[in-house]
């Protein structure tokens, strides 16, 4: 008797566990900073996430109520038909051969089991049937151990970690694209509330397309283990209207100012070897290995969502990025506390 309750005990804490990892999956923690919500994909505000929302419900539908019907005949039977005291031991009356019965419980789960493969069949090419119109947004976005690179070869953009694209709102559709590759390993692109997983795999080209109507930030996060900071590769996409969109991307295209009003954070900048991993457009900062800097003031957030853009957390990147990521590939420059301030000084001038 003491087995049983300890195996019922197991089996209700185990049920419980996996209902905790589906309550907490999708939810984002940051390091530094309040920088994201949480998301979910119950609440998709985007093509094809809404579409793959309601043939996922559909076909819970499906499943849950045969689940109920057996289960409910499985409970009815065990109580119903229990043993009692005074029954007989001998074996109930066995019932095989009937047709009609083997008909039914052959043709009934197969109609069902194409039912669920017409609609998520449907579902897959309405997704990869989707033709970019002439007014879709393309763009490239790099996974990187452990941050985005995000590239729009036809507007002349380069960023990371914060993909914005335009809403599709009444006055027409404008979804984006996007070209998804990998600089290393295996990553994965997800943002829950626009669209399901796609991975980024080294020398391949996956593509997928977003089509959100509600202008707002939505927080996701890379969805395959990729090494020690997996857990802070962060992704926000930031859905403009249409206008903000285009105001947006001429800000973008500009090129840093030759004029600053920080020149020793500048000399600094360029004495070190942070010239090697990164480019500052309109300057000989050309590196490709980091994100480009050009326009680092607009992001919201460090280091791939693990801080928010603040001057004390952007000084203690400087110093020593570690403390703020351990195992990022950014070293430590060892500047003094004089040099940090400049070089942040300097970095604070790139809007
Ligand atoms: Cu990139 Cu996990």
């Amino acid at each position: 008797m003491r087995k049983r309750h300890h195996k019922i005990l197991r089996a209700l804490l185990l049920f419980a566990f996996a209902l905790a990892c589906l309550g907490l999956a999708g939810h984002v923690e940051p390091a530094l900073g309040n920088t994201d919500g949480v998301t979910s994909i119950f609440r998709p505000l985007s093509q094809p996430a809404q579409e793959i929302e309601e043939t996922s419900l559909l076909v819970l539908a499906i499943c849950g109520t045969i689940f109920a019907v057996v289960a409910g005949l499985l409970v009815y039977a065990i109580v119903r038909f229990r043993h009692r005291a005074g029954d007989e031991l001998s074996e109930p009356p066995q019932v095989y051969g009937s047709n009609q019965i083997e008909l039914a419980w052959t043709i009934l789960p197969l109609l069902i089991v194409f039912v669920l493969i017409l609609v998520t069949s449907r579902t897959i090419a309405d997704i990869q049937n989707r033709k970019p119109p002439p007014t879709a947004v393309q763009a490239t976005v790099i996974g990187h151990q452990w941050w985005w690179e995000i590239r729009y070869p036809e507007l002349g953009i380069v960023t990371a970690n914060e993909l914005h694209v335009p809403a599709s709102d009444g006055r027409g559709s404008r979804p984006t694209f996007l070209k998804l590759q990998s600089a290393d390993v295996a990553h994965s692109f997800w943002v829950p509330q626009l669209a399901g997983k796609t991975d980024l795999i080294p020398n391949r080209e996956n593509l997928m397309w977003i089509e959100p109507t509600t202008p707002g930030t939505y927080p996701g996060n890379c969805a395959e283990y990729c090494g020690t900071q997996h857990a802070r590769m962060l992704i926000r996409v930031v859905v403009h209207s249409p206008e903000d969109f285009d105001r947006w991307t001429k800000e973008q295209q500009q090129s840093a100012s030759l004029e600053t009003n920080a020149p020793e954070g500048r000399k600094m900048f360029f004495a070190n070897s942070c010239v090697n991993c990164h480019t500052i457009a309109g300057t000989s900062a050309h590196g490709k290995f980091g994100p480009d800097l050009t326009h680092l003031m607009s992001r919201e957030t460090l280091a791939a969502g693990a801080a928010t853009n603040t001057t004390d957390n952007l000084r203690l990147w400087v110093r020593d990025p570690q403390k703020i990521k351990v195992g990022c590939l950014m070293p430590n420059m060892q500047l003094t506390d004089n040099e940090v301030d400049q070089v942040v000084a300097y970095l604070q001038t790139l809007k």
